[in-house]
């Protein structure tokens, strides 16, 4: 293993043990959105509940995607922090089976392997639901889930329905933390 990988594993490892998200076995494979269309999907997106997720530690935590030339997804991720700034990250998404374009990866530093990113569900104007599982050496997997939303605000009624697919996914949705999406005016829309 590179050094960087063996970075990734370990801040991974100290995410999964300050998130609870690590799991022994594999990791479970949920199905995905019918007919995903990506085109449809690009644009912004505001993280209404996460799994603790330690590497985001602002609020008003949004995603903006946009379709690049060569067919992959140019990703934009943005929070406020505590002290006012704005933290930002790029990084670009691909779809590696086009059988399967729900199914995306997601990649923020040259040379590190691709996160998952897998569309649970989404109606494309309003939710979103988005899983990411890594297993690891087939001993564990740690996961990540979020629910996203076209506006800062999701009724509870859609917050409901993800919670019953999650669940059914065998995530545990007490893990589930609200993300702060109030005080967000500084933000921009990309
Ligand atoms: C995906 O959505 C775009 C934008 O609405 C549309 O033009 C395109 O035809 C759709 N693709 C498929 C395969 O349905
Ligand atoms: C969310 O952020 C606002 C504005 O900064 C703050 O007033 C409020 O207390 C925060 N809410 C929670 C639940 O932390």
């Amino acid at each position: 293993m590179k050094a960087f990988q063996v970075l990734f594993v370990l801040s991974l490892a100290a995410t999964a043990a300050h998130g609870q998200s690590f799991h022994s076995g594999f990791c479970p494979r949920p199905s995905v959105q019918d007919h995903f269309n990506v085109t449809k999907y690009m644009g912004t997106w505001y993280e209404i509940e996460k799994l603790p997720a330690a590497f985001e530690k602002g609020k008003c935590v949004q995603a903006t995607y946009s379709l690049l030339a060569d067919g992959t997804v140019k990703v934009h991720n943005a929070e406020l922090l505590s002290n006012g700034k704005i933290n930002s990250i790029e990084g670009v998404a691909r779809v590696k089976d086009p059988s399967q374009p729900a199914i995306l990866g997601v990649s923020f530093f040259k040379g590190v392997p691709d996160g998952p990113y897998w569309v649970l569900s989404t109606d494309y104007q309003s939710y979103s639901l988005v899983y990411s599982c890594s297993d690891f050496f087939g001993l564990f997997h740690v996961d990540f889930a979020w629910i996203l939303a076209r506006t800062r605000v999701l009724t509870d009624a859609v917050i409901s329905q993800l919670h019953d697919k999650l669940a059914a996914a065998g995530v545990n949705i007490n893990r589930l933390t609200v993300t702060n999406q109030t005080g967000c005016e500084v933000m921009q829309k990309s």
